[in-house]
Formats: C-alpha cells, structure tokens, sequence
C-alpha cells in the first residue's frame, strides 16, 4: 500500500516536468497540453533560487529556438521575493500566444539561462493542438410540419483533426452535454440518446422541438493518468429551431383611461426576441407605451388605442418568424351613463312636453270659461285704456 504511494508520488513528480539540475515548473501542470486551434496558448515557468544573475534568467525555446515577444506571442518576465526565504527569488516567466496554429503543437523548454547550450535547469511540455468540426443543425426549420418524423434521429459527431490515431502517448474518450440557461446537463445513454463511444458520435431519438439547444463533447485527454488527465470542450454544435408563440393573452374589451397589458411567450433557440406591433405598425417606446419583450403595457388608454395588437417573436436564424394577434376594444368612460343619461333627458322632454301641454289645456279651458265675459263687453278694456290715457 505505502509502497503504491511512493510509486504514484514519483511517477506524478517524474511526469509533470522532467527537470535538470536547480526545479523550474511548468504552468499547466500536465505533460502533454492540448490546447485548440485559434485559441490563445498561456504557458507560464517557475523557479524559486536564489538572487539575480544573468545566468539565472529564464527562456522558453519552442524546439532550438528562442520564443520572444512578437505580433502575437507576449513575454513577460516577474521577480519576486519568496515570502517564505527572503534570500531566495521567485522568478516566473509567462507565455501567451494568441490563434494558436498547428504547427504551434510541439515540444517547449523552459530553461534556467538565455543559452541552450549553457544553462543550469529545464522543464518541457508538450503542446498539442486539435480542431473541432463544428456544426449547426436546423430542428424544426420554417414551421411545425418540417419538424423530423417520428422514428427520425439527429447524428452529431465529434470530428477533431489534430489527434493522430496511431498515436499511442495518449488515450482519449468522449462525454457530451447540452447547455441550456446555463445548466450543463452530461448526457447518458437513455431512450432519447444513444452515445457511442468508438466513433465519438451522439444520436438524438425523434427530436422535438425541446431538444433544440447547445450541445458540447468533451474529449477526456488521459483518464487514468493524474498527470496529464484534461477536459477539453468542443465549439458547441447548435441544434436550432425555429421561433413558435407558446402562450398568449386573449382579446380584450377595456375602458377609457385603463391600462392595458398583453403576455406572449415564446420558445425556439436561439431564444427568440418579441416586438410588438398595432395594426400592422412597429410600436415605439413612448412615456405612455411600454413595449417590452413579453410584455407589452400601455397606460391611460385612449380611442385610438383600440385594435389589432400583434406579438412577432424571431430570432434571426430563420426568416422564419411567428406571431399572435390580439384585439383590444376601448370603450368610453361614460359609455354606461349615456343611455341613463339619454332616459333622464327623454324624462325631461317628456315632463316638459306635458307640462307645456297641460299649460295649454289649462290656458284653454281658463279662456273658454273667460270668454263669455270678454265677449259680453270687449270694448271695455279698450275703453278703460283709452280712458286712462
Ligand atoms: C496565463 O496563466 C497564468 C498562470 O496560470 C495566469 O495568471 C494568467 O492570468 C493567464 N493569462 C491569460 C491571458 O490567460
Ligand atoms: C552560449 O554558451 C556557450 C558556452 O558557455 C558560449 O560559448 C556561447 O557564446 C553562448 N552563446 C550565447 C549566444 O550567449
Ligand atoms: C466526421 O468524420 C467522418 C469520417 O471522417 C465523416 O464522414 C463525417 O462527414 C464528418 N462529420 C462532420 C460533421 O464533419
Ligand atoms: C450506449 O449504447 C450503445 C448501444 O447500445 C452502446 O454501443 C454504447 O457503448 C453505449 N454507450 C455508453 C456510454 O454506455
Ligand atoms: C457509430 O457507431 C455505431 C455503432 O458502431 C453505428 O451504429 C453508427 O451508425 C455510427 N455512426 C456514424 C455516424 O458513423
Ligand atoms: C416606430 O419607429 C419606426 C422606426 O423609427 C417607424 O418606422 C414606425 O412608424 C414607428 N411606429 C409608430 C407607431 O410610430
Ligand atoms: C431568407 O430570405 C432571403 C431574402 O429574402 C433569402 O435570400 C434567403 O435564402 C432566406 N433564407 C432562408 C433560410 O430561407
């Protein structure tokens, strides 16, 4: 047992960095590093020794030559103090190298010393340099009816060019996940998928539009061994599916000076953005008018506010967009006054059409009875005017 320890202490020591003479370290701690093409390569070397000399500087050598600040490569050198030994001095020197390229997949050195042939401790790491065969892959293109058959299946496959079959100083597995809102989900084989292993191959069973996502593999570099295990993760492969409304608010009947408020939702990946348009027109932001994404609310509602509201959901990828009507009628706030208001005012002309009428009767029946005496003697008055004046 004690006896396995030490064997695994001296193999992990022996494979991080073979070294010579003083330790220097090498940053990632692995063997062999493999690093993507197009991504940055950061290698960084470490030595704790004692003061500065000119012998004790530090290089890094990509095969028999010296790597030195250029276009796209940086180095940095820093010296510090070691905490624990103020008569000793870490030194570390960085390395970072931006699109990485293949023929960037070799050997480095770091060496204690500016001179290949002259310097007093070295450490090395093998760069390797893979690429990923990305792809995209329409699950539900145009409309419903283009979704995939039932007894259908989507083949993804982890194609990577860098990695030398015959090649015997690695191991290497695949694992795959599906990202979705920022959940990593690792996949197992299961009724909806099948993973295999030799050919590095995922097959989804009778996509449905909720497989639609981001989808990853990982390749696993070296599982049994400590020293150089590493996960490395594929661009992803984008199973795409086109925008569809889910939900949505239903017609609506409102009244003047109310707020109005339409929900629709939306699925689809990308994740579709909602507009929101009235009667054919883009509906703006305005202080009153508040369009946005899911929700759509507009304050102190007018007339002119009422007709055809329409959410748009889309996401670019397909021309391809869906939408949803909804009708808002806007009534008026008096609307239920005015036909009481009407009956008052057909109360009134009524009383008043009867008063005026009885008045008249009344004045009728006054003058018919009058109307002997006006006849007995109407010159009378006519006298008594005239008498007067
Ligand atoms: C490079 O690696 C070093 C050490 O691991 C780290 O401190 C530094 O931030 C890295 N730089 C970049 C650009 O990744
Ligand atoms: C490297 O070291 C050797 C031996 O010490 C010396 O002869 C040679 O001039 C050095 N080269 C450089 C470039 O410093
Ligand atoms: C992956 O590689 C296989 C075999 O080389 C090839 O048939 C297939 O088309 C490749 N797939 C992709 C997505 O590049
Ligand atoms: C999943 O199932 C397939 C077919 O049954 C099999 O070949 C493959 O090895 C399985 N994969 C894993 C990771 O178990
Ligand atoms: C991968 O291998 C499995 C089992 O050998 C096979 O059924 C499947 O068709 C292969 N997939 C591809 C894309 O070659
Ligand atoms: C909203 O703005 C766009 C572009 O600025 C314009 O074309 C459209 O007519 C505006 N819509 C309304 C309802 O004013
Ligand atoms: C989208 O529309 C443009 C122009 O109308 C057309 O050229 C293109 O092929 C369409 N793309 C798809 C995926 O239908």
């Amino acid at each position: 047992m004690i006896k396995m320890r030490w064997f695994r202490i001296l193999f992990t020591l022996s494979s991080l960095a073979y070294s010579l003479g003083e330790e220097l370290t090498i940053f990632p701690a692995l063997k062999q590093y493999w690093v993507i093409k197009g991504s940055t390569l950061n290698l960084t070397c470490r030595h704790n020794g004692t003061p500065a000399t000119q012998e004790h500087t530090l290089s890094f050598w990509k095969s028999n030559t010296q790597i030195s600040s250029g276009s796209d490569v940086k180095v940095n050198i820093f010296a510090v103090p070691d905490t624990q030994d103020i008569t000793r001095t870490i030194r570390t020197l960085v390395i970072t190298k931006s699109d990485v390229q293949f023929s960037d997949g070799v050997p480095y050195k770091c060496i204690l010393g500016q001179n290949m042939s002259n310097f007093k401790g070295e450490a090395q790491i093998e760069v390797r340099v893979l690429e990923f065969q990305s792809a995209e892959y329409n699950i539900a293109a145009e409309n419903e009816k283009n979704l995939m058959p039932v007894g259908k299946k989507l083949i993804l496959e982890c194609n990577a060019s860098g990695m030398n079959p015959s090649d015997t100083s690695f191991t290497v597995t695949t694992k795959w996940l599906k990202v979705s809102e920022g959940n990593k989900q690792f996949l197992e084989n299961s009724t909806k998928y099948t993973i295999f292993t030799e050919n590095r191959t995922l097959e989804i069973l009778n996509p449905v539009r909720e497989d639609a996502g981001e989808y990853r593999c990982v390749f696993v570099f070296n599982k049994e061994d400590k020293a150089s295990y590493q996960e490395v993760y594929s661009q992803p492969f984008n199973v795409k599916a086109a925008p569809k409304i889910e939900t949505h608010d239903k017609n609506k009947n409102l009244v003047q000076e109310d707020t109005l408020e339409l929900r629709c939702t939306a699925s689809g990946f990308p994740k579709p953005t909602i507009t929101w348009k009235k009667d054919g027109q883009a509906l703006n932001q305005t202080e009153r008018i508040h369009p946005k994404e899911e929700r759509l609310v507009i304050y102190n509602l007018g007339f002119d506010d009422k007709g055809e509201y329409q959410c748009i959901a889309s996401h670019g990828e397909f021309n391809d967009t869906a939408s949803a009507t909804m009708l808002v009628r806007v009534k008026d706030k008096l609307a239920a006054l005015w036909p009481f208001l009407g009956i008052v005012a057909e109360v009134i002309v009524l009383c008043i059409i009867i008063f005026i009428y009885e008045k008249k009767r009344s004045k009728q029946l006054e003058s018919e009875e009058d109307a002997p005496d006006a006849q007995d003697n109407p010159g009378d008055n006519r006298a008594g005017v005239r008498r007067r004046n």
